[in-house]
């Protein structure tokens, strides 16, 4: 079998330009990532391909791996249905998107990307719903088919339970050659047997894929046009079909029901826990907690059970988090305690730092190295000065509080007037008494006090006490005037 005439002219150009043999580094090649489809099997109102494992939706690890292998302005994502939903989600990738209006089948949706990939000379074809691909598992792939000088190249593996894929079919089980690809609903019981699956990952000589996908039909129990029996239809044609199977059979599982989702999602959070724990992190119980991809914790680290932590979180070393905190997008520093069932969103915790149990931060809150956040505590949008402490009950919203500070328990930062947000200030060393508020804007100087169970609505000036309560009256013999009985 050789290789078909490049329907590329810039093939030529980059041949002159480079040292290497042209077979290889010459092909200008693409990557469709099959997107557009509804994942009736999910029974869902969301697109198949925007359902999440790993804490990212299927396509966007797709998206990661194909932009490994090639550019990503050499990715093509071919979406449909909701294709506006899935490439709001997905613009910020950078690939390419084409529309396939109608889906009608894996191969229709090669048809309908014929004018977009034009000028490439081999097409690497991802399934958008198979996020445990890797990009060395394509790369190896790519590179079989450029050496075999396919015109068709898929990826098998070898599964135990082969139930809903499509098996390959060969007639000599010692040569790469492939015969058909027959789907599971047309399968023969012994067909069915065979534990040879198509990935739904494949290498198309572009040319060669073009000239021939006029030839599928929709003569199948779904009416669709099959990319997979483009197998049969280049074998016929004498073109070389071949399939590199990997060692490595869960990298090409799909999500195509919630069961199937739940599992690669469980794969993906043990294969992330693992490399954690390789790193020198301590998590026991690994299967309870839920660590997203691009998590990143520092060695001496321990995670107990049941914790998530989400998005772009970073933990530093020696740190603890106890079980039943939800961390996300926040970044703990060196040494930080954050005792049971704490909350927190895009949060910066300085080092050495002790939290909880039970404190809420939200956005945009920072607390400095060594401060603590106790129970009941809900910050948000505030700076917490080293060292300072809130301790108990007490909500701090819009506030600017130094070093050395005490919150007393029950504080209120009152910092909403209905209309519009306002800012506490708290310097320094200064002592709230507790249940306190503090109605803001208000600021409290360095070194001062407050009482107890004050509102304070004035500036308090640096070193001076402020008590705003009215004063404390005793009515002696009081209740044995009124109450004569109880006594
Ligand atoms: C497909 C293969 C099967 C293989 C399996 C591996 C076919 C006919 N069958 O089956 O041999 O074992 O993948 O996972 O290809 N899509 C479109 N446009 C469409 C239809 C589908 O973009 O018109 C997309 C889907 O969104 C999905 C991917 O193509 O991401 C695969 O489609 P799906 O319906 O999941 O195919 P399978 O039944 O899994
Ligand atoms: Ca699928």
């Amino acid at each position: 079998m050789t290789k078909s005439k490049r329907n590329s002219s810039a093939s030529a150009a980059s041949t002159a330009s480079s040292n290497a043999p042209p077979s290889v580094s010459a092909s200008r090649i693409a990557i469709a990532i099959m997107a557009a489809g509804k994942g009736t099997r999910l029974k869902s109102q969301l697109p198949k391909v925007l359902h999440e494992v790993g804490g990212k939706p299927l396509l966007e690890h797709v998206i990661r791996a194909a932009a490994r292998v090639v550019p990503a302005k050499d990715v093509y994502a071919i979406i449909g249905y909701e294709a506006d939903r899935v490439r709001a989600a997905m613009q910020h990738t950078g690939v390419n998107f084409v529309l396939q209006g109608e889906q009608r089948g894996t191969g229709h949706a090669l048809m309908v990307a014929r004018e977009a990939l034009f000028g490439y000379d081999d097409v690497i074809v991802l399934s958008g719903d198979a996020p445990l691909i890797t990009p060395e598992t394509v790369g190896r792939l790519k590179g079989f088919h450029l050496e075999q000088k396919a015109a068709m190249t898929l990826l098998s593996a070898e599964l135990e339970t082969p139930t809903g894929y499509g098996r390959v079919l060969r007639k000599n089980p010692h040569s790469a050659d492939v015969q058909a690809i027959v789907e599971e609903k047309a399968a023969s019981a012994a067909q069915r047997k065979i534990k040879e699956i198509n990935s739904g990952f494949y290498v198309f000589d572009a040319a060669e894929l073009y000239a021939n996908i006029g030839k599928l039909s929709t003569d199948n129990a779904n009416a669709e046009y099959y990319l997979t029996d483009m197998a049969h239809v280049l074998r016929k044609g004498k073109r070389g079909v071949v399939a590199w199977k990997t060692e490595n059979p869960s990298e090409v599982l799909g999500g195509n029901t919630r069961a199937e989702l739940a599992d690669i999602d469980e794969k993906m959070r043990l294969a992330k826990s693992r490399q954690l724990m390789a790193e020198g992190v301590t998590i026991f119980y690994p299967a309870t907690c839920v660590i997203d991809a691009d998590v990143e914790i520092g060695p001496d680290t321990v995670i107990e059970p049941y914790v998530q932590l989400l998005g772009a979180t970073k933990i530093g070393t020696g740190a603890r988090v106890r079980s039943y905190c939800i961390i996300k997008d926040s970044e703990i520093g060196d040494g930080v305690m954050v005792r049971p069932g704490c909350v927190m969103e895009r949060s910066r915790i300085g080092a050495g730092a002790i939290l909880g149990p039970y404190s809420h931060l939200r956005p945009e809150s920072e607390i400095a190295e060594g401060a603590h956040v106790g129970n009941f505590v809900e910050t948000k949008k505030i700076r917490l000065g080293r060292g300072s402490k809130a301790n108990h009950l007490t909500y701090l919203g819009d506030a600017e509080i130094g070093a050395g500070v005490n919150i007393g328990a029950g504080t209120i930062t009152c910092n909403y007037d209905g209309t519009h947000k306002h800012k506490t200030l708290i310097d320094d060393g200064v002592f709230i008494g507790s249940d306190s508020t503090l109605v803001a804007p208000v600021r409290v100087g360095k070194g001062a006090y407050v009482g107890a169970a004050s509102c304070i609505t004035d500036d308090v000036p640096p070193d001076s006490l402020a008590i705003g309560r009215a004063r404390q009256t005793v009515k002696e013999g009081w209740a044995r005037v009124k109450k004569p009985g109880k006594t």
